[in-house]
């Protein structure tokens, strides 16, 4: 854990403090009171379990939640019996927010047997009114309901629920506060993400996430960096930089900086081997960029570039301000200046008026780009969204036979490309044991895919050299290579 606070030194008899991050260690001190008493009436140690949906984001939130939540003395656990369970949501489709309905469903069942049981939600689906609503009329034994602006405040959350005695809702519509230094439990003790901007400005017509994570704010970039060089002194060998659109840092900072500038210095940090970002808006995407990539030595021959329709006829509908050819001409360009770059996307399949020929424009981008992996969806509607009120005549089974065939065609294509490799000796990050063959040690080379190899846990965090010796669709095995 990073960022750790000593709680014993701070005075919780006192008026709590009105600054932040101190504000919030008081609340932790509160917190660890009555957790140390709930311990002693229970004669046993208090756990929590926090199920996590989505994206990176939430998957980095998670961290800092739980950070927070060790820190007020809970122990980590996989197990939706626990004492404190979260659930930080995810609404970018609709099949997120059912998941979290039936999961609810099944722990009213659980706190009806454990009454002391902290039922929290937090995320982008509480940012929406009517599932607010929802969970008032239809789940009233939730304790605490908080949305993406304020996880911040989770140990002063908890305070007030517990001083009540109903459900406790604090969403905040936006927000311009970014607040530093509070604990973070990672994941992977050497690989983290790094969040160096929130919230996106970019409207693309289907998508929910400008309205549930607000108006884009970019970190400072002496913040970003004492991040990092934090991680890499606790052990951190690589980094994931995480935003909706990073291509745009900075841009609204009093002293703007570019994405490319603000890498040039993370490039410098001692420690660091690795660094990733996540996600690039192809519209945004500079010259700059490409060059700082080309030049580093750290950078990871990997980029995600979401192309979500290869019809610029779709594409305008979407919003996304580019077209086919402005983004095929862009790819050209990033494999021209690094041809081994590993190239990944999303797309959006069923588009309300989405033709054929709209589709096969996107087979075509498909083909022409030869991406290393893809997540394809299928179009959701998102009510609140402009491509909400386009009436979708689409049937079904139309859209559900293009999901297939786009597929297919972008199975064929990775593992084509993936197959070119076999033979070779790689560098690979070994990032852990694997779940269904414990022999198996599992890693990521440069361009993000995965390669499994005999191994042990001493390599774990390590990069080593690995002699490609099979493609499996998506990922390799390998054995490690002795010169
Ligand atoms: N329906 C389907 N997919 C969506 N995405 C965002 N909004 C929707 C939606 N309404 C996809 C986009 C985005 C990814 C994170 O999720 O492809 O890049
Ligand atoms: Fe959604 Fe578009 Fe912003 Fe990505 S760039 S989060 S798809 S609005």
């Amino acid at each position: 854990m990073y960022n750790e606070v000593d709680l014993s030194k701070i005075d919780i008899d006192k008026n709590p403090p009105d600054t932040e991050p101190k504000k919030q260690y008081y609340y932790m001190a509160l917190c660890r009171n009555w957790v140390e008493t709930m311990e002693q009436q229970l004669g046993r140690k208090l756990t929590a379990c926090i199920q996590t949906f989505g994206c990176q984001m939430n998957a980095r939130d998670s961290e800092k939640l739980l950070g927070i939540l060790k820190t007020i003395g809970f122990e980590q656990s996989e197990d939706p019996h626990s004492d404190f369970v979260m659930f930080n949501t995810c609404t970018v489709r609709e099949n997120a927010n059912l998941k979290v309905y039936g999961r609810l469903g099944y722990l009213h069942g659980l706190k009806r047997k454990n009454p002391h049981m902290f039922i929290a939600l937090c995320g982008c689906m509480m940012q929406e009114e009517h599932v607010v609503e929802k969970i008032k009329q239809s789940y009233p034994f939730v304790d605490l309901v908080f949305g993406t602006h304020n996880i911040y405040k989770l140990a002063q959350l908890i305070y007030e629920r517990l001083q009540g005695n109903k459900m406790l809702i604090d969403i905040w519509e936006d927000t311009t506060d970014i607040v530093e230094e509070l604990p973070t439990q990672r994941k992977f003790s050497f690989k983290s993400g790094v969040n160096i901007m929130f919230g996106c400005n970019n409207f693309c017509s289907y998508c929910i996430v400008p309205y549930v994570r607000g108006r884009e704010r970019s970190r400072q970039p002496e913040d970003i960096l004492a991040e990092i060089q934090k991680l890499a002194d606790d052990g951190v060998v690589e980094i994931m930089l995480l935003g909706q659109n990073v291509n745009s840092y900075g841009k609204t900072l009093d002293n703007p900086v570019s994405f490319a500038q603000l890498l040039r210095e993370i490039e410098k940090i001692q420690g660091i081997q690795r660094i990733r970002f996540m996600t690039s808006h192809p519209k945004d995407l500079s010259d700059e960029l490409i060059q700082v990539m080309q030049q580093s030595k750290k950078i990871c021959r990997q980029l995600h570039l979401p192309l979500q329709s290869g019809s610029t006829r779709l594409l305008k509908e979407m919003n996304r301000r580019y077209t086919k050819e402005s983004y095929l001409a862009l790819v050209d360009k990033i494999k021209t200046a690094m041809p081994d770059i590993g190239l990944s996307t999303d797309i959006i399949v069923g588009f309300p008026g989405e033709t054929e020929e709209d589709f096969l424009d996107t087979m075509d981008v498909v083909r022409k780009v030869g991406y290393d992996s893809a997540y394809t969806f299928i179009y959701s509607k998102r009510s609140g969204t402009p491509a909400a009120q386009i009436e979708n005549t689409l049937d079904k089974d139309t859209v559900r036979i293009r999901f297939e065939i786009l597929l297919k065609e972008i199975q064929q294509i990775s593992n084509k490309k993936i197959a070119q490799k076999v033979g070779t000796v790689q560098t690979v990050l070994a990032e852990e044991r694997n779940q269904q063959n414990s022999s198996l040690i599992s890693g990521r080379l440069s361009n993000n895919i995965v390669v499994h190899f005999k191994g042990d846990e001493s390599c774990i965090g390590k990069e080593i050299k690995v002699r490609l010796t099979e493609a499996k669709g998506f990922y390799y095995m390998g054995e490690i290579y002795t010169a």
